[in-house]
C-alpha cells in the first residue's frame, strides 16, 4: 500500500519583525501588488508593465540607460548575469574585497574563467581611493567588480570617483548595490558606473526573488558581440556575434535584452508576480522621493546607534563608512549571542542578524531597511534587546 502523503498544516507563519540584514518585511502595497491577476508574458498589458518597470528603475538607479531590467532570481542572479555576460575567459578582473560579498564576486568571476586579482582590507574598513587606483594601474583589469555596501561588515565603499578612474584605464566597472539601492545615494550616470545590480529584499522594501539591473552602452558593446541566439529562436540567416558564447543560458544578457526589447524574443518566462512586486517597490520609493528615503534611512540609523550606545553597547567597524541601513554591534563579553537572538525571536517575534566568517559569534547585525526603516521598529527592537540583555545579567 502506498504511504499516506502528509499534507501538513495550513500555511500560517508567525508575524515577525525582520530587523536583520535582509530580507525585511515587504511594504504592504508590494504584497498587495503580488496578488494581482497573472497575465501571459506577451500580453500587451504585461509588456506595458515591463516597459513601465524599466522606466521606474531608471529613476531608482538615477540613469538614462536603455537597458534597465529585472533578472528573475535573488540578488546574486543579477551578479551572475552581469559577470558571466561581461567576462570572457582569460579576462582580468579586479575585486576589492571588504566582506563576504566581495569573496562571492571573486568566486563567480573565477567560475567565468577570469584571471582574478582580489585585494583585501580588514573587515570593518573600506579602501582608500589611492589603494584602488594603484591596484587598477598595476593589474590593468578589463573589469572591476565592487560591492557598494557589504551587509556582512556593514561598510559602504565610496564610489563617486571610481567610475572615472576605471574609464581612464579602459575598465568596465560593475557595482553590486544589493544592500544599498534605495537606502543610500547611488548615481549610476553621474558616477560613471557601467553596470549596477540590486535585489528587492533590502532597501527596496520587497520580497527576495527579483534583481533589478542596469547597464550602459560600454557594457552593451561587450555583451552584444557575444550574442548567440538559441537555435529554436533564430531568424533565417541570422549570424552569431564574433565573441565567445556566454556560458550561461539563463543569465545570458544578450538574449535577455532581446526578451525585454520590442523584439520580445522568447527567453525565460518572466516571473509575473515578482515583476508586479518590483514595479510597486519602485513606485513606493519614487513617490516618497529618493532624497527623502535616503534621509529617512540616515535618521533611523542614527536613532538605532544612539539607543545601542545608550545601553553601553559598542558598535563595529569604521563608523565614518557605516551603511545607514545596517548596524554591527559587538556581542558583549559573557553574553551568548545566539541565545539572545533566539530569545528576541521566540519571545518578541523580532529577528536580528548573526554574522559570517571572521565576525561569526562576535557581532550582531541590525537592519533598518526599506519599509522597516522607521522609528517604531527601532524602538521595538531596542526595548526587546534591553529586556533580553537584562535577563542575561548584562548591565544596561
Ligand atoms: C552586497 C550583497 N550582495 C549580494 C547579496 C546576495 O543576495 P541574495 O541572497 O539575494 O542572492 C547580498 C545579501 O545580503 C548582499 O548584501
Amino acid at each position: 500500500m502506498a504511504e499516506r502523503l502528509e499534507l501538513f498544516e495550513d500555511l500560517n507563519p508567525p508575524q515577525r519583525l525582520l530587523m536583520g540584514p535582509g530580507p525585511i518585511n515587504a511594504h504592504p502595497r508590494v504584497l498587495q501588488a503580488m496578488s494581482a491577476p497573472l497575465l501571459g508574458q506577451f500580453d500587451p498589458r504585461f509588456r506595458e508593465y515591463m516597459k513601465q518597470t524599466s522606466a521606474l528603475y531608471r529613476g531608482v538607479f538615477q540613469t538614462a540607460n536603455r537597458w534597465t531590467l529585472l533578472i528573475d532570481g535573488t540578488a546574486r542572479a543579477a551578479i551572475e548575469a552581469a559577470l558571466v555576460s561581461l567576462i570572457e575567459p582569460g579576462d582580468r578582473v579586479l575585486v576589492p574585497v571588504f566582506g563576504r560579498f566581495g569573496h562571492l564576486k571573486v568566486e563567480i568571476a573565477r567560475r567565468c574563467g577570469a584571471e582574478v586579482r582580489a585585494i583585501e582590507t580588514q573587515w570593518g574598513t573600506v579602501f582608500s581611493p589611492e589603494t584602488l587606483e594603484k591596484a587598477i594601474e598595476e593589474f590593468k583589469p578589463r573589469i572591476v567588480a565592487v560591492s557598494h555596501g557589504d551587509t556582512s561588515t556593514t561598510m559602504a565603499q565610496p564610489l563617486s570617483d571610481l567610475g572615472k578612474l576605471c574609464r581612464n584605464h579602459d575598465a568596465i566597472l560593475y557595482i553590486d548595490a544589493t544592500a544599498t539601492l534605495g537606502g543610500m545615494d547611488l548615481q549610476t550616470d553621474a558616477w560613471h558606473l557601467d553596470v549596477v545590480s540590486a535585489g528587492l529584499q533590502k532597501c527596496l522594501g520587497g520580497p527576495p526573488g527579483s534583481a533589478p539591473l542596469t547597464f550602459n552602452e560600454r557594457a552593451e558593446k561587450r555583451i552584444v558581440r557575444r550574442k548567440h541566439t538559441e537555435q529554436g529562436l533564430k531568424a533565417p540567416g541570422q549570424k552569431d556575434g564574433p565573441g565567445p558564447v556566454i556560458q550561461s543560458n539563463y543569465f545570458d544578457l544578450a538574449m535577455i535584452m532581446d526578451y525585454w526589447s520590442d523584439k520580445a524574443l522568447n527567453h525565460h518566462t518572466e516571473a509575473t508576480s515578482m515583476l508586479y512586486a518590483a514595479r510597486e517597490c519602485a513606485r513606493v520609493l519614487l513617490q516618497e522621493g529618493l532624497s527623502a528615503a535616503f534621509a529617512r534611512h540616515e535618521r533611523v540609523s542614527r536613532a538605532l546607534v544612539a539607543g545601542l550606545q545608550a545601553m553601553g553597547l559598542k558598535l563595529f567597524g569604521d563608523l565614518e563608512h557605516k551603511m545607514p541601513n545596517v548596524t554591527g554591534v559587538h556581542i558583549p563579553q559573557g553574553v551568548d549571542g545566539e541565545k539572545v537572538r533566539r530569545a528576541l525571536l521566540e519571545q518578541f517575534n523580532i529577528e536580528i542578524g548573526t554574522s559570517f566568517g571572521p565576525l561569526h559569534g562576535r557581532i550582531w547585525r541590525i537592519g533598518t531597511m526599506g519599509y522597516n526603516a522607521r522609528e517604531d521598529t527601532v524602538r521595538a527592537t531596542l526595548d526587546a534587546l534591553e529586556a533580553v540583555l537584562s535577563r542575561e545579567n548584562y548591565k544596561v
